[in-house]
């Protein structure tokens, strides 16, 4: 047993060296490792090769020099990929317990023995345990082809020589979270054409465009593995996931405007992002990795997707001939799915058991950004709002506009009068300052008079912490030198009956 330990160490060390966007020599080499809560006692373990690999196992146990059981799962792609996406789900784990787990194939004799990573299973819903979780939306790559000491043509805000990125700050940050939470834009692999365009890429041809997609995707994984592959990395979708060309870019030097027809089979209709992640959806009734809802302790989460599926009637920004005409969805089997899903999910929650509800959804409704009012997603806010208002949701997690804002608690358009402690509405965050290639967004004057702290000045990332049952504090962290530049902390009384069918976390209040 010794023996195979100090072998799996020292395969740990070769395999820390690949390069992000590189193909390994060994084309079985485990990449991109993810996690993702599947239930409350469920982990999906994903990854991704360049070999196929028949059928993708994943070993596993609560001890490191044993990993004696085992779970098997299955293999995608799609075209364009260079990679196969795999998927396995481990159930009937114990909640709250660390795991150690490799990944492997059944009988696959090239697949490397591999590095063992660990993960903790979600606290059970009503543990009271404090924990905090960190928040990102608008995270791309970092290096030449992202962000980097650089901006676009026109952008400001270039990282600092010295300056620690987002994922440099998360990895760092480790320890302080239980799991990072991604609500939409992922990677910007989409950007592809608009940076050569603007000559931020070295030379490459258009006509590289799909080999470029897939390796910036690739880069972008990779440089999220020291994350994903020991904290669950629960994601939502944006509309960079949507297409390969960001909704219609123009080269004014060849008068050329691009819309998706650009895009190869396998970069339209979120086909990269629907193959990379299995969020739990199956374990929540909702929808792919689209609408889904989990719990961890005292909250209960909610991912929904602003992008395509609003109901009602009402065209989704990314739907084929919406706004932004992204030609993608629908994903429910019918057109009110999400929002009836969304109110029959709010209306299960026993908040005696999980007092907190947290909601991550891309697009902002209430941001300052008046003079760019296509950034603001009045059609989200007429789908969703009012079921938010009506359960009492007590924070929504918004991004897509590249800067921070803290707002305060509202409720359609105006402020709740007792502001952070205990309003009845929800409080509203916007924090799409995690950096991409093209910098961060300017703030538009004037700043609406709900908003209570903003800036444009600082990358960063958000820091939620559940005190217990009525005390939440939400950090926004500048990535550059991990100092907490903004902190607010909500009070709500919470007092709720109980629903009456808890297991043993009743009348907590
Ligand atoms: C970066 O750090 C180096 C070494 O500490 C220092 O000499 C340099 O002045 C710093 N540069 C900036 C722009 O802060
Ligand atoms: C890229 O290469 C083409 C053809 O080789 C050349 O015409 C063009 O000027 C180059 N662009 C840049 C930004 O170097
Ligand atoms: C750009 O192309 C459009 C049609 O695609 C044309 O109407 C327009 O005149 C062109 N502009 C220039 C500056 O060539
Ligand atoms: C996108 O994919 C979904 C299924 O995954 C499909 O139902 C829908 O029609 C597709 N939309 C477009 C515009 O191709
Ligand atoms: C936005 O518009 C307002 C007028 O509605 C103007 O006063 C303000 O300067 C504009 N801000 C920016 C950044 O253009
Ligand atoms: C806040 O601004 C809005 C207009 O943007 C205005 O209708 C409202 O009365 C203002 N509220 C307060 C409390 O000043
Ligand atoms: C809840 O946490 C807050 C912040 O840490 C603390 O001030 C408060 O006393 C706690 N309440 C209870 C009931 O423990
Ligand atoms: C850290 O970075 C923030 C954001 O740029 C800046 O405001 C702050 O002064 C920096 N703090 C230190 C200690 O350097
Ligand atoms: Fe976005």
């Amino acid at each position: 047993m010794k023996l195979f330990v100090s072998a799996v160490l020292l395969v740990a060390a070769a395999s820390a060296a690949h390069v992000p966007g590189s193909v390994p020599s060994n084309l079985y080499e485990p990449l991109e490792h993810r996690l993702a809560y599947a239930g409350p006692r469920g982990m999906t373990v994903s990854w991704n090769t360049f070999a196929k690999i028949d059928k993708p196992l994943v070993k596993y146990s609560q001890n490191p020099h044993k990993l004696t059981q085992d779970a098997k799962g299955n293999s995608v792609i799609y075209p364009t990929s260079r990679t196969w996406n795999h998927h396995v789900t481990l159930q009937d784990l114990k909640p709250n317990t660390k795991y150690y787990y490799t990944v492997t194939g059944e009988n696959c004799h090239e697949c490397p023995e591999n590095e063992v990573y660990s993960f903790s299973t979600s606290l059970p819903a009503g543990d009271k345990t404090p924990y905090s979780i960190a928040v990102v939306v608008d995270l791309g790559l970092m290096g030449p082809q992202g962000l980097s000491t650089k901006v676009g043509t026109g952008a400001a805000n270039p990282l600092g020589p010295n300056d620690t990125n987002t994922i440099q700050s998360l990895v760092q940050n480790i320890d302080s979270y239980d799991f990072l939470w991604h609500t939409g834009d992922i990677a910007y692999a989409d950007y592809w054409l608009k940076e050569e365009i603007q000559g931020y890429l070295s030379n490459t041809t258009l006509t590289g465009g799909a080999e470029l997609y897939e390796t910036m995707l690739e880069s972008f994984y990779d440089e999220m593995q020291p994350i994903s592959s020991v904290k669950p990395y629960m994601v939502g979708p944006g509309n960079h996931e949507a297409n390969c060309d960001n909704g219609g870019t123009t080269d004014p030097v060849h008068n050329i405007t691009y819309t998706y027809d650009i895009c190869l089979p396998g970069q339209l209709n979120f086909t990269g992002y629907i193959n990379h992640f299995r969020m739990p959806s199956k374990e929540s009734n909702g929808v792919g990795n689209f609408w889904y809802s989990w719990d961890h302790g005292l909250v209960h989460y909610i991912q929904l997707d602003t992008e395509t599926d609003l109901g009602n009637g009402i065209l989704a920004p990314d739907a084929p001939g919406g706004p932004e005409d992204e030609n993608s969805g629908p994903f429910g089997s019918y057109p009110n799915e999400q929002v009836d899903w969304l109110a029959k999910d709010l209306a299960s929650v026993d908040r005696s058991v999980t007092p907190w509800i947290v909601v991550g959804a891309h697009r902002p409704w209430y941001a300052s950004y008046a003079n760019k009012s296509s950034a603001i997603c009045t059609v989200c806010k007429n789908a969703f709002e009012p079921l938010l208002n009506k359960y009492e949701v007590d924070l929504v997690m918004h991004g897509h506009i590249h800067f921070y804002e803290r707002n305060a608690p509202m409720k359609n358009g105006v402020v709740d009068p007792n502001e952070l402690n205990n309003p009845s509405s929800p409080w509203y965050i916007v924090n799409g300052a995690a950096g991409h290639y093209d910098g961060l967004d300017p703030l538009q004057y004037p700043i609406q008079n709900y908003s209570r702290y903003t800036t444009d000045q600082a990358y960063g990332w958000s820091r939620i912490t559940v005190h217990n049952a009525t005390h939440l504090t939400q950090e926004f962290v500048a990535s550059r030198n991990n100092t907490v530049l903004d902190s607010a902390t909500l009070y709500k009384e919470h007092n709720f009956k109980s629903k009456g069918h808890s297991k043993g976390y009743r009348g907590q209040h």
